[in-house]
């Protein structure tokens, strides 16, 4: 048994915010209450840190089959876990790609020994080219998590409107990378100024609105659940808080470097802020802000993108890819853009980082309650430090945050009632 002494639980589902113990048995929370007493449990003081439910992260891509020398299964969840997450969400752009339950199966069963939970989604599309639907049935059957073609949008409607009639009639979610490639002159660096000075055309915030607006518009004709991932453009909050209103049944992410930086930050970190959608303005940054205070986005997620030094040594203009990490700096950034100026209270990001996400994909997860599965994310809400590359346990380093100042720090991760990761010291 262990014993979590003295922690400030804070708990979204419950809304509970006090100074509580936690007893787990096993991989279960058995009780909550204010003093705890088990001779036979294992003590971990907490005093002075917040208990939080894991962490859960619905956008990360591991890589892993096809491009294992940027990140593998492994080395994804050893990331997470140093970043405080229990549960994320692979992509499916891996190659080959997971178009099929073959695929699908064999990530999941080298899945099962991971440290934390690694759940897969599988593609809409085949060969995520946007033409034909995959057999998403059997997909279903196999397990997957959701669909997506995540890092290409799907182009043609009519495509899109039969895979959300599929999806809704499997009551599975379908979640979106809005950028309409008609209006992308070039990836990963936002249209305007900087663009300019860059010599490149740029991704215009059309290319995300455009189609942000049409794909609410084709579930609210289906009833499909969907989710509009890495909103990055101020416009598309607007859009979403009126199809949301609708009652269209549309969730939100946002990153935290869309929170973070902005297109400036392209021209000091280089390559390193080359993303997909690309980073805005500040006009823009600050809607994101808004519109997460407001519950208009739902989830924070870090979309996090591992390339290897010699591909994103290309620099911008010659063809580096789009992506970032950031699993392992995750909880620091968002509590330093949203907490640290005021904008929200610690356990409203909590929340964005556990319950919604948990909702979303209706996991029965992102609560400490008991009876339910020993998730927990144990920080430091006070502690400062620096983004440090040797840190990273992930297998590609590709941030635009070494070397920044943040509030915040994951000192334990457990995960099914074992501590599976401690900032001071190891744990396998
Ligand atoms: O910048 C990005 N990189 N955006 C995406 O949507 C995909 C990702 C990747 O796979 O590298
Ligand atoms: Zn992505």
């Amino acid at each position: 048994m262990l014993l979590i002494k003295n922690g400030r639980v804070i708990d979204p589902k419950t809304k509970t915010n006090a100074i509580l113990d936690i007893l787990i048995d096993e991989d279960k929370i058995i009780k909550i209450d204010e003093h705890i007493e088990e001779e036979n449990a294992d003590v971990l003081d907490a005093t002075n840190l917040i208990v939080a439910p894991g962490l859960i992260d619905n956008h990360v891509h591991f890589r892993d089959p096809g491009f294992t020398h940027k990140e593998t299964l492994e080395t994804g969840a050893n990331a997470a876990k140093a970043g405080g997450f229990t549960t994320v969400v692979c992509m499916g752009n891996t190659k080959p790609c997971v178009d099929n339950v073959e695929v699908l199966q064999d990530i999941q069963k080298r899945a099962e020994s991971l440290p934390i939970h690694v759940l897969q989604t599988a593609n809409v599309t085949l060969g995520m080219k946007g033409k034909e639907l995959t057999n998403m049935v059997s997909l279903k059957e196999a397990g997957t998590i959701g669909f997506t073609d995540d890092g290409v949008p799907i182009s043609d409607p009519k495509v899109m409107l039969e895979a959300m009639r599929v999806a809704k009639s499997l009551n599975m979610p379908i979640s979106l990378h809005e950028e309409d490639p008609a209006l992308v002159g070039s990836a990963g660096v936002n249209a305007g100024p900087i663009a300019d000075s860059l010599g490149i055309a740029g991704a215009s915030h059309l290319a995300e609105e455009t189609i942000t607006a049409r794909d609410c518009l084709l579930a609210k004709e289906t009833g499909c659940r969907i989710d509009i991932q890495h909103l990055s453009s101020g416009t598309s909050v607007d859009i979403i808080r009126f199809m949301k209103n609708l009652g269209v049944d549309v969730w939100t992410e946002v990153t935290p470097q869309h929170l973070t930086l902005t297109e400036e930050d392209v021209l000091t970190q280089g390559a390193n802020a080359k993303v997909n959608p690309p980073l805005r303005s500040e006009t823009d940054r600050m809607k994101l802000i808004e519109g997460l205070v407001d519950g208009t986005i739902d989830m924070i997620v870090t979309d996090h993108a591992p390339h290897a030094r010699e591909e994103k040594d290309k620099g911008i203009v010659h063809g580096a890819p789009s992506g970032m990490i950031g699993l392992e700096t995750s909880l620091a950034l968002s509590l330093t853009a949203l907490v640290e100026p005021g904008f929200m209270k610690v356990e409203d990001v909590i929340e964005k980082m556990t319950l919604k996400p948990a909702e979303f994909y209706r996991m029965d997860k992102g609560t400490i309650t008991v009876g339910k599965d020993a998730d927990l994310c144990i920080f430091d809400e006070n502690e400062q430090w620096i983004i440090s590359e040797a840190d990273f346990h992930s297998k590609s380093h590709n941030s635009p945050f070494i070397g920044r100042r943040v509030k915040g720090r994951v000192r334990y991760t457990i995960c099914g009632g074992k501590i599976v990761y401690s900032h001071n010291q190891e744990v396998a």
